[in-house]
């Protein structure tokens, strides 16, 4: 596959819903760290040509550790408070070439291969994607007081996944605009949305979930695939 993506890892997380008291990336999984499977897709798909990881200085040595198989094979880059600075920083530390990008959280750990290469060969058509499945969920929005307010249309709801890419230039642009104008966003596409410019939705693989809590760790340890 002839196409050059660079691809950041956000991985300088705590873990806190995981309640694992380290930073659950570094969680075993059939004997290799949740970080090392996310980091085996992406070097198994086709279209990646960069990767950087992004961590806590803190956790620099265990996470490399955790990962060494590859570790000749990344960049690190330190992260920050939050998710939305440690990709900052990130993009701040791409090679001066790097033209399209993938955020991937290292909390996905059961994204396919061809996953990732499909958003790398949508970035050729547009200047922004997310990966995401439909919902199955009957969404609810509520207000403080844990009251319905009103239940979306099922038809027009996606749960948004990683990958997410992105044309460098733009992304690093909607970054320094969220600075200004305080913006706190969980995820990159939200920038897009906030400056109307426009992310095409990519269908993606519910199985592809973050691991988040507990139970995630059970349902991970059922699907890798440690052939
Ligand atoms: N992340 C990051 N920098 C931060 C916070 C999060 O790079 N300051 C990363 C995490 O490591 C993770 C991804 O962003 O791979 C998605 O975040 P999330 O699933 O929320 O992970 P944590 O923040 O570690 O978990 P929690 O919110 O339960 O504390
Ligand atoms: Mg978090």
């Amino acid at each position: 596959m002839n196409i050059i993506v660079h691809l950041l890892i956000p991985a300088a997380g705590s873990g806190s819903r995981m309640k694992s008291g380290k930073n659950k990336l570094l969680i075993n999984l059939k004997g290799e760290s949740l970080l090392y499977w996310t980091l085996k897709s992406v070097f198994c798909s086709k279209s990646i040509s960069w990767v950087g990881i992004i961590g806590q200085p803190f956790d620099k040595e265990n996470i490399l550790h955790s990962i060494k198989q590859y570790s000749k094979n990344i960049q690190w880059i330190d992260g920050g408070k939050t998710r939305q600075e440690s990709v900052k920083n990130g993009l701040n530390n791409l090679p001066n070439n790097a033209k399209k990008v993938l955020i991937h959280d290292g909390a996905r750990c059961l994204i396919k291969p061809a996953d990732i290469d499909k958003c790398s060969l949508e970035l050729n058509s547009h200047d922004a994607v997310v990966l995401a499945v439909r919902v199955t969920d009957t969404i609810k929005v509520v207000n403080k007081f844990g009251f319905i307010k009103e239940t979306p249309n099922r038809e027009n709801l996606w749960a948004a996944q990683t990958p997410q890419g992105f044309l460098v230039e733009k992304l690093k642009k909607a970054h320094n605009i969220a600075i200004k104008n305080d913006w706190i966003v969980t995820d990159d596409a939200s920038l897009f949305e906030r400056l109307s410019w426009e992310v095409k939705i990519i269908e993606g693989d519910s199985l592809n979930i973050k691991i988040t809590r507990p139970i995630d760790i059970e349902i991970a340890n059922l699907f890798l695939n440690s052939g």
